[in-house]
């Protein structure tokens, strides 16, 4: 599948120069890995095999760009000023898809959100940016206690598997006294509580 017809103006071949161009070797496998799996998701799930595989490839794109650069982003694109009081773990997403848009001249909304969504989901989310969240999660080398779990969700629920990530990430936040985006709260309200 090197060719994504409307949905970006690049082929795969591009995208792959730029991804190796802007990421070391083990993120790069790791934007390889989560493609591969947003692509099985896509397929088992019948949800849009191309959009999948692009916002999976791309997803983090930006993780390893200087921070000044998500800095100047956030005040020239007029996001949410407190994304500055944040750091990479969550600018590489919501702040990283404006970058993409103007670097890999990606302007499909449905690729994008699913790149902003993909580290804090959301209390709204399209099954590409389910897909894309539960990828990253449980591509083919994650290798951590409840990844079988997860995988196991991930066969029959995108929802199921989504509250279980996010509880799961929450709960990593908490243990080790990391700082909360508020946005990770209505993810956590909408797909993990069971009832209100
Ligand atoms: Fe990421
Ligand atoms: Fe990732």
């Amino acid at each position: 599948m090197d060719k994504y017809d409307s949905l970006a103006s690049y082929d795969r071949d591009f995208f792959i120069e730029q991804l190796q161009k802007n990421l070391d070797e083990k993120r790069f496998n790791h934007c390889l890995r989560v493609e591969a799996k947003a692509v099985q998701l896509a397929e088992l799930f019948v949800a849009d095999v191309s959009r999948a595989s692009i916002a999976g490839l791309l997803h983090d794109y930006c993780k390893q760009m200087p921070d000044a650069k998500f800095i100047e982003t956030i005040k020239q694109k007029h996001l949410n000023p407190e994304l500055v009081e944040y750091g990479n773990g969550i600018w590489h997403g919501i702040v990283g898809a404006e970058i993409i848009a103007d670097e890999l001249n990606i302007h499909d909304e449905i690729i994008l959100n699913a790149i902003r969504k993909h580290t804090v989901a959301d209390p709204y989310m399209t099954d590409i940016d389910k897909i894309v969240f539960i990828a990253d999660f449980i591509e083919d080398a994650r290798d951590f206690p409840e990844v079988d779990e997860a995988r196991k969700l991930a066969r029959t629920s995108l929802d199921n598997a989504m509250a279980f990530e996010i509880k799961h990430t929450l709960e990593y936040l908490i243990t080790n006294k990391k700082k909360i985006y508020p946005k990770i709260l209505d993810s956590y309200n909408q797909w993990v509580v069971e009832d209100n």
